[in-house]
This record gives structure tokens, sequence and C-alpha cells, in this order.
């Protein structure tokens, strides 16, 4: 080939590399970008990571209680719309919200009559929900300034939030540190990371408290999302949403999710536990073992295609179909949450575990490490 030729297929070659991306930053933005987001009302300044991936993706999170401020997604056209419930600004978070996006601690859902007994000393917690205590608490994990730090781990860029929960804290005993790390990886995958160790035998139940609205948030509510639960049993609630201690099996039940099902098709039948939870409020015993990460549940979106998995290493997922919504809050862009605008699946220990030695213990010990792990993962759903 003629010296000039080969130059000029060279320099075509080039620019075709740094236009199309086929190099290593070019066209794959796997960053992560930080911003300030606010301050609370203690003067703490509020932090805002956004993790981006080049599948089109997008992850915002901000120190305020680890939460997710707002998750991009593609649609089947590749469109990305924001599927996670929340506000544009921080005021919103620190006027009072049922949890959005947050991270849950240091016990997760409800603790029966906001007390439990450990090696033979009872414990009192607050009582924030009734007769009883829930998601942490009054200053729950939810409304604490986390520590972080940007990493780009194996799988993408990654977010570490630490905080010392003390000894004491809300009524929980042992000195509690706490390491959750988001990662969003080219799978489109939102992975969660929960470590804690203690020095003195405490309780932990950690998890993440985001509402999903796979056809974006505010459009409307989710009764026509497709869920499917991996779990042959549930734990059955009295009416203060406390279980009862039985494993109940879905079979013939409104609550077998075992093959996809709408979420409105059977949400209004006459059942004593759907009038109990007004709605879905329960949590599932999920199939497989404990410790592995498997397939918890999928939820899919008509309209728009999108799909969500979640995996998880937990016992149990809480799904609630965002029944205590009423309208009252103001979103993102203004769009109103009624009821049911949004679904959690919150990846768990059984609600009251501390006060039913049935369950699996939620015991963490001072020289054991509580590690659990959590993906939700998006799809486009394959044409029908
Ligand atoms: C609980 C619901 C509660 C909601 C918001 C869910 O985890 O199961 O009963 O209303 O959180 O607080």
């Amino acid at each position: 080939m003629p010296i000039r030729k080969l130059t000029t297929t060279v320099l075509f070659g080039v620019i075709v590399w740094m236009v199309f991306g086929l190099g290593p930053e070019a066209n794959s933005p796997k960053k992560v970008r930080k911003q300030v987001f606010g301050k609370t009302s203690r003067g703490e300044t509020v932090e805002l990571y956004r993790l981006t991936n080049s599948k089109g993706m997008e992850a915002t999170i901000i120190t305020y209680g680890g939460i997710i401020v707002a998750l991009k997604v593609p649609d089947r056209n590749g469109k990305a719309g924001d599927v996670a419930l929340g506000f544009d600004s921080l005021e919103g978070y620190l006027k009072g919200h049922p949890y959005f996006g947050a991270i849950i601690g240091r016990y997760g859902n409800r603790i029966g009559k906001g007390r439990f007994s450990l090696n033979g000393v009872e414990y009192t917690l607050a009582r924030n929900d009734g007769d009883n205590h829930l998601h942490g608490g009054i200053k729950g994990f939810d409304k604490v300034v986390w520590k972080s730090k940007q990493s780009t781990g194996q799988g993408g860029p990654a977010l570490e939030l630490f905080y010392l929960s003390k000894d004491g804290e809300e009524g929980y005993p042992g000195n509690l540190s706490v390491t959750v790390t988001y990662t969003l990886t080219e799978a489109n995958e939102l992975r969660i990371d929960y470590q804690a160790t203690t020095d003195k035998d405490t309780v932990v139940n950690l998890t993440n408290h985001s509402y999903f609205n796979l056809a974006g948030q505010g459009e409307g509510d989710i009764l026509r999302h497709r869920v499917m639960i991996n779990a042959d049993r549930f734990t059955p609630i009295d009416s203060g949403l406390i279980p009862t201690g039985e494993l109940r099996s879905v079979d013939g039940t409104p609550f077998d999710f075992r093959q996809p099902c709408a979420v409105g098709e059977r949400i209004g039948v006459d059942d004593q536990q759907l009038e109990f939870g007004k709605g879905y409020d329960h949590n599932f015993v999920l199939n497989g073992s404990v410790g592995t990460l498997r397939l918890a549940g999928r939820v899919s979106e008509p309209a728009s295609g999108r799909v969500m998995e979640v995996l998880t290493t937990e016992p149990g997922v809480q799904f609630y179909s965002g029944n205590f919504l009423d309208g009252t809050l103001r979103g993102k862009g203004d769009k109103v949450y009624q009821r049911r605008y949004g679904f959690c699946l919150e990846t768990q220990h059984f609600p009251d575990s501390p006060n039913k030695p049935a369950f699996p213990s939620v015991v963490l010990k001072p020289g054991a490490r509580y590690q659990t792990t959590t993906i939700y993962r998006f799809l486009i759903a394959s044409k029908e």
C-alpha cells in the first residue's frame, strides 16, 4: 500500500475511534460526578453523586439517608426515564416522607411493641408506627448524613457510604459501624452491598426503601405492573402488620406470585391479609438458600417494556404496593404521588425477628461481619 494511502487509512481509523467511542473513555462515561445538594437544618452539607454507565443508565444518590433520588433507565426505545419516586431538592426529603429511596436501619420493617430481649436484657425502642417500631425509629439511618467516598469498583462506578450508629442510638445496643456500597454495573444493575460490625451483641436488618414505577415516576399507578416473586410462602400479619409467626403457603391465595401476575388483578379481592395490609404490604419467604445471591422477583411494565429483576442474599422481601401514598406529596417535576403510584421490594430479614425465635436470626455479635447483597437489574422485555 502506498504510504499516503496508509496514512489516510490510519487517520480515518483514529477519527472513527474517537468519534464513535471505541476508545476507553469515549461513549462509555462510566463515572461518578459529585455536587452539593444542600444543607440540613444542623448545617451539615449533603452531597449528591451521579453514577453513570455506558448503557444509558444513571443512579443519583445523596449522602442524606443514602437516598437514591433518581434512577434513569432506558425503555424499549432506548429513551431514559426516571423510575424512582423522590424530590427535586433536599427540602422535600427534610420535610418528611415515607422513606423514598432511603437506606433503612438499624432494623428495617417492624418490631412489635417496640421492644425485644437479647441475652436476658430488655431493650425499648421508639414506637413510631402505632404501637410498633418501624424502620429504625424516629431518626433512623434514612435521616442521617453518611460519610462518602467514590470509587470504581470492579463492576463499575461506585459510591461507598459510612455511618457509625452509636451504642444506645434509638434504643439499640452496641456501636454499629455500617458501610453501604452502591455500584452501577455495565449490565444495568444497581448493586447494593451492606456490611456492618458491632462491639456488643445487637440486631441488624438493613435494606433500601426505593419506590419504583417502571412507567416513569409520577406516571400513574403500578396496578398494571406484572410481578413475579420467587416465594412459596409468606409471613401473614396481624392488624398492626406484625407477623403472626406462621410461614403460610401462597398456594391458592392472592399472594401466589410464582407466575407473573398484574398487581391490580387480585389486590381488591376479599382477603383478610389484604385488608390488614390495605393491599400488599407483606414479607415473602424467598426460595433458595439464604446467603446465596438468587432471584427474588421480577417486575415488568408493559407500556415501557422495562423489566426490573431483584436478586438478593437475604431470606425475605417485603412487597409493598404503595398503599399509604395518598396524593399529599408532590415529587419530582411537580408530580403528585397518588395511592399506589409506586411499589417497593425491600429485601430483608423477616419483620419482628427479634421477637420470633423461629425466624432466621438477626443477631450480630462482636467479631462477626454482617454482609448482604441486593441487586436491582434493569432489562427490556423480549417481544412476545
Ligand atoms: C412498610 C409499610 C409502610 C412503608 C412506609 C413499608 O416498608 O411495610 O407498611 O407504610 O414502608 O413507611
